[in-house]
Parts: structure tokens; C-alpha cells; sequence
């Protein structure tokens, strides 16, 4: 079992927040173990929680045409979220079930060890921003900024935002060009 495995094993038996009781299956993560790139969204949503994988609803179909769209493959990124339980009826995450639940984000990302965070929506960023030691703000004023740090953050707005949006997706298209520079020529 390697690092990542325990750390899903854990997460399996979770109880630091009350999460754990309505949930159907905690969503660790995945993707590559070694991959450049993080994603890191906010929380599972319905389709997530029953599949027990990341991005598999609508947001995910649309975050798909994302990565499509520069040539990214999801296997070759990793992709998580800021809680790895669904907050009942899709609520935002509380103050306390981040605090719980971000070690187990902390020790992946410290395990796959990426060059590229890239934070989708305000909770994902607020956090990362914090802790690389810089001041967040609101996403609709940073999306799309590179931070360099021990790591590169990208923020950029949730896919979520933009599934009934077609402003929202044109934004998301754009900044996800950003990444094209830093997607390896040889893979
Ligand atoms: N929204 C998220 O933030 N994460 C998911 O995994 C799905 C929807
Ligand atoms: Fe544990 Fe995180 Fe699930 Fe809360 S959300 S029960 S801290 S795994």
C-alpha cells in the first residue's frame, strides 16, 4: 500500500466531522500520482457521492471539455476537493469540516508533490492561497492570476458556475489556456 492508499484507507473510516453520516462515499481523489498538475475542487456533489469519484456530474462533464479543450487527459492530472464528504444538499463547506478535513489534502499534495496547483472556486483557493502564505480574495478578482510559490497556484472559477452560464464558460475556456504552458511538450 503506498502513501496515497493509507491516506484513502483513512478517509474510508473518517469521523472528524459530522460529514460522515449522510454521506454515501467519501471521495478521496484521482488521477496520476505523479502528475504536474492538481486540481482541487470544493466538495462532492450528488453524482460524486454515489459514484464516490471526483467531477462525475455536471460540472465534471464540463470540466472535461476544459481539460479536452488544452489537450489534458484526466489521467494524467490528479484531481480532489477541499472536503472529501458531501455537505447536505450541497452546502457550502463550514469553517470546522475544512479544518478536519484539509490534512488529508495537505498529505496528498505533499505526496504527489505537483508543480501546478490549480484551485477551482473561492473555498479551494481561500485555503491554498492561505496556505502558501498569501492574502486570498474573491475569485471573480484573482481568476486566472499565477502565484509562485513552493508551488504555482492558478485560481480559477468553479466549472460549476458556469453550467448554466455561457459568459462563465467562455472565462473558464480563456483561463484555462494559462495552463498550456505549463503542460510538459513530451509526455
Ligand atoms: N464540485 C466539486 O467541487 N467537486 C466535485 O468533485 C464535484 C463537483
Ligand atoms: Fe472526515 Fe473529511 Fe469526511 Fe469530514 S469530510 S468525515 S473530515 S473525510
Amino acid at each position: 500500500m503506498n502513501l496515497l492508499e493509507e491516506i484513502e484507507e483513512e478517509i474510508r473510516n473518517c469521523r472528524k466531522c459530522d460529514l460522515w453520516k449522510s454521506r454515501k462515499n467519501p471521495v478521496v481523489g484521482e488521477g496520476s500520482t505523479d502528475a504536474e498538475i492538481l486540481l482541487i475542487g470544493e466538495a462532492p456533489g450528488y453524482w460524486e457521492d454515489v459514484k464516490g469519484k471526483p467531477f462525475v456530474g455536471k460540472a465534471g462533464q464540463f470540466l472535461n471539455e476544459l481539460l479536452a479543450s488544452i489537450g489534458l487527459k484526466r489521467k494524467e492530472i490528479y484531481i480532489t476537493n477541499i472536503l472529501k464528504c458531501r455537505p447536505p444538499n450541497n452546502r457550502n463547506p463550514l469553517r470546522c469540516e475544512i479544518q478536519a478535513c484539509t490534512p488529508y489534502l495537505d498529505r496528498q499534495i505533499e505526496y504527489i508533490n505537483p508543480r501546478v496547483i490549480i484551485t477551482l472556486g473561492n473555498f479551494a483557493t481561500g485555503y491554498i492561497l492561505n496556505k502558501y502564505g498569501f492574502g486570498s480574495e474573491p475569485i471573480g478578482k484573482i481568476h486566472g492570476k499565477i502565484y509562485r510559490a513552493d508551488k504555482i497556484i492558478i485560481p480559477m472559477y468553479h466549472p460549476a458556475t458556469a453550467v448554466y452560464n455561457p459568459r462563465m464558460r467562455k472565462t473558464l475556456l480563456e483561463d484555462f489556456k494559462i495552463l498550456v504552458r505549463f503542460v510538459k511538450a513530451c509526455r
